[in-house]
This record gives C-alpha cells, structure tokens and sequence, in this order.
C-alpha cells in the first residue's frame, strides 16, 4: 500500500462525468505536483470497456487534458477497501455506493460538489441527453471539485 491518498470518482455510465473528474483531478494534482492516485467507475456497467463519450472527451481536450485512453468499468466491492475516497456525481449514485458499501469499508463517501465551498449536497447533473453546454459545465463543476478535494487532501498531509 502507498502513501499516496487515493480518490475514485464515480458516476452512471462512466463515459461522462466521472471520466471527465479522473482526468480533470490528474491534471490538477499534477499540475500542483501532489501525488494522488485518481480512477473512475460506474455504477452501471452498460459501458464496461468503452471509451469516454467522444463529447467528454472533446470537452477535456480543449482544456488541454487527454482522457480518451480511459475505459468504463462498473464500480467493485474491492473499490471500497483499495480507496480513500470515494467521490459521487450525484446523490444517486452516493444512494447506491452507499447501498454497496460493506460494513469494513475503508473509503470515505462524499458528493463531488461537496468539495465546492457553498455547494454541499448538490449534484454534478448528468449531461448525456443534452447539448454541449452540459459538457462544459460538468467541466467547470469537476474542475472545482478536484480541486477543493486537493486542498482537502494536502491540508491532511
Ligand atoms: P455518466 O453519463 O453517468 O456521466 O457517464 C451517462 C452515460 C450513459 C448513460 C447514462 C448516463 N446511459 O444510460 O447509457
């Protein structure tokens, strides 16, 4: 086991939003120079293997980030003692990961926006039915998380 703190970021399908905050939390980490292990999964497993939503993926492109390597998986019992934390999109998937999470579960469960100062308890909506501008603001939305979860992190040391 690493020093490294640990976040796993999780959402639906993940091919949008939890994509879209792994690759804005490496960016953000390694831009700060913290080391920080960052993955993503979904609750869901319709997109087990694929690659993020080509709109996700442009979305993060334009902010210079790559995420168009990762790949779906659905969210595993083992995620619960390999993480530090465990980030939810929205309070349904936090109702779910709650619902899965065994009784020794190491990771701590939060929602994504509960690292926004003003924002607790609030959702990252889901952008897969709508327009660009949906991807744009889960950008922005993401963004922020990860880095009031990078200020939380490195305030614990
Ligand atoms: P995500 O968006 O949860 O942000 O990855 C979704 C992607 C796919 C579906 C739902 C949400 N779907 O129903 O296939």
């Amino acid at each position: 086991m690493s020093d490294r703190p640990s976040v796993l970021f999780v959402c639906l399908g993940n091919i949008c939003r939890s994509p879209m905050a792994e690759g804005a939390c490496r960016a953000a980490a390694n831009a700060r120079e913290i080391g920080v292990t960052v993955d993503s999964a979904g609750t869901g497993s319709w997109h087990a293997g694929e690659p993020p939503d080509g709109r996700a993926v442009a979305m993060a492109a334009r902010k210079g980030v790559d995420i168009s390597g990762l790949r779906g998986r659905q969210v595993q019992a083992a995620d619960f003692h390999r993480f530090d934390h465990i980030v939810a999109m929205d309070a349904d998937n936090l109702a779910n990961l709650r619902r899965m999470a065994p009784a020794d579960a190491r990771a701590h469960l939060s929602l994504m926006l509960d690292h926004v100062p003003g924002r607790a308890g609030q959702s990252v909506g889901d952008p897969y039915y709508g327009g660009p501008e949906g991807f744009a603001r889960v950008w922005a939305e993401v963004w922020a998380g990860a880095q009031g979860l990078l200020d939380r992190l490195t305030r614990k040391g």
